[in-house]
């Protein structure tokens, strides 16, 4: 045999989003509410850097070794703690650090999937959680949440449901109580794994936080966790996205099998970025932040949800979502071009999230991923008048109803 082999076929499923948006980032003055990027002045840059470099000084052979493939026993410990803190009974053994949420999923993806398995999601749902699972070639089906007497029906023909009950990716809709209460009964009663992907637990801007899955399933027991939640935690959204630091919680047996095919995917995960974890835990770096990221996130969404009515209330319809990164704009044209629309955008000036490829059943309509946490009100109103006129652009190529919109 000659010739060089093929790329593997689940390559073909692929979406290009990642790659347009990296290729449009080098345009001058380009406005991106497109990815899910935190405030880079929030970070407590000085005190990491302080601390990186103590950790490298005094303990390079942990700072700069190999680490546990599971994580840093403290690190796992200090996890465990928190989870406990909240009524979770978790020890370091229900506790596996990865190179952040994505990780979690490939992994939980390596472990759970064999071609043709089915997941449950309520769709849109996060595209990188499709993508993680590719390579594993599941089927999906839609978890219609509007109907709590049907979640066990669903449950038991599905092999893992997938869900994001804090300020989903991309809709920012956040699940109800008596929703979660019946997601966790349907999980336990089908004994259905269920992923609680929560990068955005900590970003509630308009009330108490809900109480998660994990937390509901582990409600009134006290022997450890073994339950069917499988919690995805990260740094990434509530201290800084480049430690690449995030965390399963889950039954001790799966979390053995986690750690196996960590070891064949990285080995172990940075261990200078867990020993700034550790610290930012221990020295509350979280807590410190929060009421920063939370009282600038609150103003920026007020202000993107302003720059929207202002510039695109014609097009679209959305609702303001109580936490999270992201307003979801629903086209009222059912018969508008996101793609088209994304391109014209960059011409304009601004990158905007297509709502396609959060939604491969096709079961909403055209729609929108707009971004509000990491630009000031001024650049998102710059960036919706760009739109504005972006939308203006195609609807004069494909003669869509002319909208009255001026930058
Ligand atoms: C729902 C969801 N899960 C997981 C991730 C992965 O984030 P990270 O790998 O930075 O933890 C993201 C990132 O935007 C997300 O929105």
């Amino acid at each position: 045999m000659t010739g060089r082999a093929e790329f593997a076929s689940w390559l073909e499923g692929t979406n290009d989003l990642t790659s347009r948006f990296v290729g449009s980032a080098g345009i001058a003055d380009l406005v991106n509410v497109a990815g899910g990027l935190p405030d880079a002045s929030l970070f407590p840059s000085e005190r990491l850097a302080e601390i990186a470099a103590q950790a490298i000084r005094d303990r390079p052979e942990v700072a700069l070794g190999y680490a546990p493939t599971g994580g840093l026993p403290e690190l796992r410990e200090a996890i465990a703690a928190r989870y406990r803190a909240r009524g979770v009974n978790v020890g370091a053994s229900n506790v596996l650090v990865t190179a952040s949420g994505t990780q979690a999923l490939d992994l939980v993806g390596k472990v759970l999937i064999e071609p043709g398995r089915r997941i449950a999601c309520d769709f849109p749902t996060y595209a990188g959680a499709m993508d993680a699972f590719r390579p594993r070639e599941p089927r999906y089906q839609d978890m219609d949440l509007s109907r709590p007497d049907r979640l066990a029906g669903a449950m038991a023909r599905a092999d893992l449901v997938y869900m994001i009950p804090n300020f989903s990716n991309p809709t920012g809709k956040l699940v109800d109580l008596p929703t979660r209460r019946a997601l966790v009964e349907a999980a336990h009663e089908t004994d259905t794994w269920l992923i609680e992907d929560d990068p955005y637990g900590a970003l509630y801007y308009d009330g108490p936080a809900l109480p998660g899955l994990l937390e509901l399933s582990a409600e009134g027991c006290d022997a450890p966790y073994d339950g069917p939640v499988i919690h995805m935690g990260s740094l990434s959204k509530q201290l800084v996205p480049g430690l690449r630091v995030g965390w399963v919680i889950a039954a001790p047996d799966l979390i053995a099998k986690l750690v196996s095919a960590k070891q064949a995917t990285d080995l172990c995960s940075n261990a200078l970025s867990q020993l700034l974890t550790l610290a930012a835990l221990e020295e509350g770096m979280i807590e410190e932040m929060h009421p920063k990221a939370i009282a600038l996130y609150r103003e920026r969404r007020t202000a993107l949800a302003e720059a929207m009515e202002r510039h695109i209330s014609d097009w679209f319809d959305w609702e303001i979502p109580v936490g999270g990164m992201f307003i979801w704009a629903r086209a009222k044209d059912p018969s508008l071009d996101v793609d088209r629309l994304v391109d014209a955008g960059v011409e304009r000036g601004v990158l905007v999230g297509p709502g396609n490829v959060f939604d491969p059943l096709g079961l909403s309509g055209p729609a929108l991923r707009l971004n509000f946490t990491l630009n000031d009100a001024e650049k998102l109103d710059r960036g919706m008048a760009r739109l504005a006129l972006a939308l203006r652009d195609i609807a004069a190529g494909a003669r869509m109803p002319e909208a009255t919109a001026a930058e």
